[in-house]
C-alpha cells in the first residue's frame, strides 16, 4: 500500500509519522497520536464535532486526507487549551451552561476559537456564522451562542 511520511505541528510539536496518504485525519489525530478530544460524529462533515484548526482556520477533520496535513500547522483542542482564549471560552462555555453531553463542545469551541482569533470583537450575528457548521442536539445553541459572546468580553477586558 502507497505510504508517505507526513510531517507537520501539532500544538507546536514537530511530527513525522508513516501513513497512508488517504487516511482521514481524524484518524491520524485521535488513532495515532491520541487526541481524542477531537470527536466524530456524522464523519460526512455536516456536524461540526471533528472541528480542528488546519494552517488558522477550522476545518472538519473527518474530511481532510492526512496528505492535506503535509507541512500543515494544525492546532486540536488539547492545544488550544493552554492558550489564554481557549481557557477562556472552556470556563464560559461551563459558567453559562453552554455544555450538556458535551460531545458538540470541542468543536464549537475550536470554531469559536478560530472567530476570536481573527475578530475579537464578534457580534451575535458573526458568533452565529461561525458556529453554524456545528451542531448541538442538546443546548438549543442559545447558551453557546451567549458563552462565546461573554469570552469575547472577558477577553477584551
Ligand atoms: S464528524 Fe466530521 S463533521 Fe461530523
Ligand atoms: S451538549 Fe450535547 S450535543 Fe451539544
Amino acid at each position: 500500500m502507497n505510504r508517505i511520511t507526513l510531517r507537520f505541528t501539532l500544538n507546536g510539536m514537530n511530527i513525522a509519522l508513516e501513513t497512508a496518504p488517504n487516511k482521514r485525519m481524524l484518524d491520524v489525530l485521535r488513532g495515532d497520536l491520541g487526541q481524542t478530544g477531537t470527536k466524530e460524529g456524522c464523519a460526512i462533515g455536516e456536524c461540526g464535532a471533528c472541528t480542528v484548526i488546519l494552517n488558522g482556520e477550522p476545518v472538519a477533520s473527518c474530511l481532510i486526507t492526512a496528505a492535506q496535513m503535509q507541512g500543515a500547522q494544525v492546532l486540536t483542542i488539547e492545544g488550544m487549551s493552554e492558550t489564554l482564549i481557549g481557557r477562556v471560552l472552556q470556563d464560559c462555555f461551563v459558567e453559562g451552561d453552554a455544555v450538556q453531553c458535551g460531545f458538540c463542545t470541542p468543536g464549537f469551541i475550536m470554531s469559536a476559537y478560530a472567530l476570536l482569533l481573527k475578530n475579537p470583537h464578534p457580534t451575535r450575528e458573526e458568533i452565529r456564522e461561525a458556529v453554524a457548521g456545528n451542531i448541538c442536539r442538546c443546548t438549543g445553541y442559545i447558551p453557546i451562542v451567549n458563552a462565546i459572546e461573554q469570552a469575547g468580553i472577558k477577553l477584551r477586558s
